[in-house]
This record gives C-alpha cells, sequence and structure tokens, in this order.
C-alpha cells in the first residue's frame, strides 16, 4: 500500500527529470543557434571587412597609377619655379619601347614627329633609338634634328617650303622631301638642277577623307590645304610622275620619285578611318603598279589618338591595333610579282608625335588664388594659355589634379592669369579642394604643350624638366 505513493513520487520525479532533460536540450538547441548564428554574423562581416580592404586596396592602387610614377615627393618639386613641363620619362621609354617592339617585328619605320615636342631633351631620348627617325616640318626642324638623328631618316613636309629650306634640306642629304604640290615639285627640280644634287621626294596626296577629330585638326579634305588634290585630275598626277620616274625629255634627272606620303589628321581614336585611306592608297599604289611605276616608301603620317579622359587607364597609346589596321587593310603590301612594286618590298613609315609623348608630360603649376566669384568659384593658376594652348584653341580638356590627394572636392572654373577669356583650362570643374599655393598637375600635355608654348603677355617661356632632374 506504501508502494503506491512512492510509485507516484517516482513517477513524478521522472517526468520533472524529462522535462528537466527537454529543458538542456532546449537551451542547448538554443545555444548552437546563437553561436551559429554568431558565427554566420562575424564571417558576414569578416566578408564585408574584406571586401572593403579589396576595394580601398584598389583604389589606392588606381591613385597611384592617376599619379604620375615618381611624382609624389612634393618636396622635390619645389626645385623649380611654377609653372614648368614634368616628363615622366619611366612612361615614356615605355611608351617607346611598346611602339618599336611593334614596328620592329613588322619592319616598320617610325620617325618622331618634331612639332608635337622639341625639348632637346626629349628629342635626345627619342634619338637614342636607332630605329628612330624625325618628322621635320620646316627649316628649323630640318637643322636641329640633323643634331640627333641620322640623315638618312629625316623628312621634311610641308606646304610652304622656302627656297632656302629646301635648298638647305637637299645640301644636307636628308632621305626625303615629301611634295605637297605641282608647284613645289617644279621648284624641287629647279633646286636640285642647280645644285646637281639628287634628291629623293616622295608626293603627300590629300585623300579627301573626314577624319574623326577635332575639326582644327583634320587635314586629308578637300578643302584643307595640304598635299596634292589627287581626285580633282588623277591623270595630271599620273603623268607627271611618269614624266619625272622615266625621266621623259631628261627634265627631271634629279629627282627620285619613291613613294607616297599621307597625313589625313591627329588625335584619331576611330580606327575606321584609316581603313577607309587604305582603301584609296591601295587603288593609287595599284595604278602606279599598271604604269610600271614601284615604290619603296609608303608614308602613313601620324594621327594615333590618346585617352585625355581616362588617362591612368590607357597610358600607352593602342600601337598594335593602329598598325594592325593598316597592316591589314593595305592589300597593296602582299601583292609581289615582276610587274609589281619592281619586287621591292614597300617600307611603311609612320610620323608619329602625340602618341609617343602626350601622356608622359604634365604641366606642374601653382594655385595663385581661389576666387569666389558670383556664380562660381575660380581657381587661379601660374599657368596660362600661353604654356598649354590646347583648351584655348580647341577646346580640349585635359584633367587638373592637385599633386597631393585631397579628400575634399568642390567645383571651379580652372583658368590661369592670362588676360583673355579664353585663358580657361576647364570649366565647372569638380577636382580636389583647392587652397593657395597647393600644386596642381595638367595631364597629357606631353605632346602639343611645350611646343607650342609662348612669350604672350611678356611672361618667361616654360621650362620642361625630366623626372631625374629632381
Ligand atoms: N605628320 C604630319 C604631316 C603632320 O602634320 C602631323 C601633325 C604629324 C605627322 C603628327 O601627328 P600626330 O601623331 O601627332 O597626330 N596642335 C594640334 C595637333 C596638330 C597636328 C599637326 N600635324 C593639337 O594640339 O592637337
Amino acid at each position: 500500500m506504501d508502494r503506491e505513493p512512492l510509485r507516484e513520487s517516482n513517477l513524478s520525479e521522472n517526468v520533472f527529470e524529462e522535462e528537466e532533460e527537454k529543458k538542456k536540450l532546449k537551451t542547448k538547441k538554443t545555444h548552437k543557434l546563437i553561436i551559429f548564428s554568431a558565427f554566420g554574423i562575424v564571417a558576414v562581416i569578416v566578408i564585408i571587412i574584406l571586401i572593403l580592404i579589396f576595394t580601398l586596396k584598389k583604389d589606392d592602387d588606381d591613385k597611384e597609377k592617376i599619379k604620375p610614377r615618381s611624382l609624389l615627393d612634393i618636396e622635390k618639386l619645389k626645385k623649380y619655379q611654377t609653372p614648368y613641363y614634368y616628363y615622366n620619362t619611366t612612361l615614356l621609354n615605355e611608351t617607346i619601347a611598346e611602339a618599336l617592339r611593334l614596328a620592329n617585328q613588322h619592319d616598320i619605320s617610325i620617325h618622331f614627329s618634331l612639332k608635337s615636342n622639341f625639348n632637346e631633351k626629349i628629342v635626345r631620348i627619342f634619338a637614342s633609338h636607332k630605329e628612330i627617325g624625325a618628322d621635320c616640318v620646316s627649316g628649323g626642324e630640318v637643322n636641329y634634328s640633323v643634331n640627333y638623328f641620322p640623315k638618312d631618316k629625316i623628312v621634311f613636309a610641308g606646304i610652304g617650303k622656302t627656297d632656302e629650306e629646301i635648298a638647305d634640306a637637299v645640301d644636307k642629304g636628308i632621305f626625303c622631301i615629301n611634295v605637297e604640290s605641282y608647284e613645289e615639285l617644279e621648284n624641287l627640280n629647279e633646286i636640285c638642277k642647280g645644285k646637281k644634287k639628287k634628291m629623293n621626294f616622295a608626293t603627300r596626296i590629300n585623300p579627301n577623307i573626314e577624319a574623326h577629330t577635332h575639326e582644327k585638326i583634320i587635314t586629308g579634305l578637300n578643302e584643307n590645304k595640304f598635299g596634292i588634290y589627287l581626285e580633282e585630275d588623277e591623270n595630271k598626277f599620273y603623268n607627271k610622275i611618269k614624266e619625272i620616274y622615266f625621266n621623259i625629255n631628261n627634265k627631271y634627272e634629279y629627282l627620285n620619285f619613291i613613294g607616297l606620303h599621307f597625313h589625313i589628321g591627329s588625335n584619331i581614336l576611330n580606327f575606321t578611318d584609316f581603313a577607309v585611306l587604305c582603301k584609296k592608297i591601295d587603288k593609287i599604289v595599284d595604278k602606279l603598279n599598271d604604269l610600271n611605276i614601284s615604290i619603296t616608301y609608303l608614308n602613313l603620317g601620324g594621327g594615333l589618338g590618346v585617352d585625355y579622359n581616362e588617362t591612368y587607364l590607357h597610358p600607352i597609346p593602342d600601337f598594335e591595333g593602329y598598325f594592325n589596321t593598316y597592316l591589314t587593310n593595305l592589300t597593296c603590301l602582299k601583292k609581289v610579282g615582276p610587274n609589281y612594286n619592281g619586287n621591292k618590298a614597300i617600307k611603311l613609315h609612320f610620323e608619329l608625335g602625340r602618341s609617343l609623348i602626350a601622356q608622359s608630360g604634365y604641366v606642374i603649376s601653382k594655385v595663385n588664388y581661389i576666387k569666389e566669384g558670383v556664380k562660381k568659384k575660380f581657381a587661379i593658376l601660374d599657368a596660362g594659355m600661353n604654356d598649354l594652348i590646347r583648351p584655348a584653341m580647341y577646346g580640349a580638356l585635359h584633367q587638373i589634379e592637385s599633386v597631393v590627394f585631397k579628400n575634399e572636392q568642390e567645383m571651379y572654373d580652372v583658368v590661369g592669369p592670362i588676360c583673355e577669356s579664353s585663358d580657361v583650362f576647364a570649366k565647372n570643374y569638380t577636382m580636389d579642394k583647392l587652397q593657395k599655393g597647393d600644386y596642381v598637375l595638367i595631364r597629357t600635355a606631353g605632346a602639343y604643350g611645350e611646343s607650342m608654348a609662348s612669350r604672350y603677355n611678356f611672361r618667361k617661356l616654360i621650362q620642361g624638366y625630366l623626372d631625374y632632374e629632381f
């Protein structure tokens, strides 16, 4: 009898234990859940942190690329009085190496276009590569370039060569004169006859092609002043070349016709323009071939454009795409045979300016004032349109940055000190917040920057320095 309550109490104890067990299990589960969730949260946080670190690192890398290499020491920049041109020779050498790698691969000849930059230190760098020649457009450039480049690698173009300039070039024995009109051809002939000196020449042809670039730097349209207008009277052209090539009536014994010259414009990024040019060239070479006239020289000018916007993404222009456009589209290069090109190879020549030097040059300038205008803020630099004329002349936008990276941004009209309203580098331009005395750099200024500088407003002529001069 006694057993019953005992059993009861045993039972209730069991129930109690079971419940305790259940509770423990539940708490265990809850603990596990909490631990798992905590792990999950920690994992998510770690992933977020990793992503952040990666992104920030990438940003930093990009910033490093944005900064001209070896231009990080602001103290060193103070060595010369601003404004001045700063040249990044590391990038310049890389650019030249890439152009030469491809040129050598395809037996292409490169002439550096002196008009883009004739700073002596830069010219010496180009001339130190034995494969590189010079493209000149004035007697001054010819006289200058013979000091640095082999004579047989110098070519001379230009629509307005004076008698003296031609005579001088003939005396110097440069490789080729690119003749831009029939009138010049007769003049060249007379000068060579007078000197009894034979001269290689090529005819610059105006192919009437509208290149996709700024209207002020298109050169290959009929309305432009450059070259011989072949389309106007083809017979006139071929008859003249025949007369000279075969020296009919002994009239042109001192002229040696070696080929054709073209240049349809500058800063061209649309390669279709070059492909269109190739079609026209093929037609001319075919016609010359029909006349048993062989050429060895095909000068395709320059024109390869550069990226003025995302300069740090494309510091080296697309030489490969540029050369390949010609190599694949020019069918005359593939044709051989006794009646074609006299079995001589046609050598391609390029006159590159901008693409070789633009990205390696920067203007270094200091902020003179931050001026509050009525509607906008002006950042007034000590560099002006006389130092870099491209923005005023072609409406070009060159990227502008503070040399020292700033965390804050502000919008300015970035202007120079010249007494002209067109002395503006950039309008409504958001950039690092500036203050008086800050150093800024203006990018992609290596080509047609220092070479187009003037003393307007009776200012000092801007100087250029290479990175290792600091
Ligand atoms: N060959 C001839 C016959 C040329 O007239 C020129 C440039 C070149 C070669 C070199 O072209 P590049 O590779 O640089 O495109 N001041 C203007 C550019 C004028 C280009 C004059 N001719 C500018 O700042 O955009």
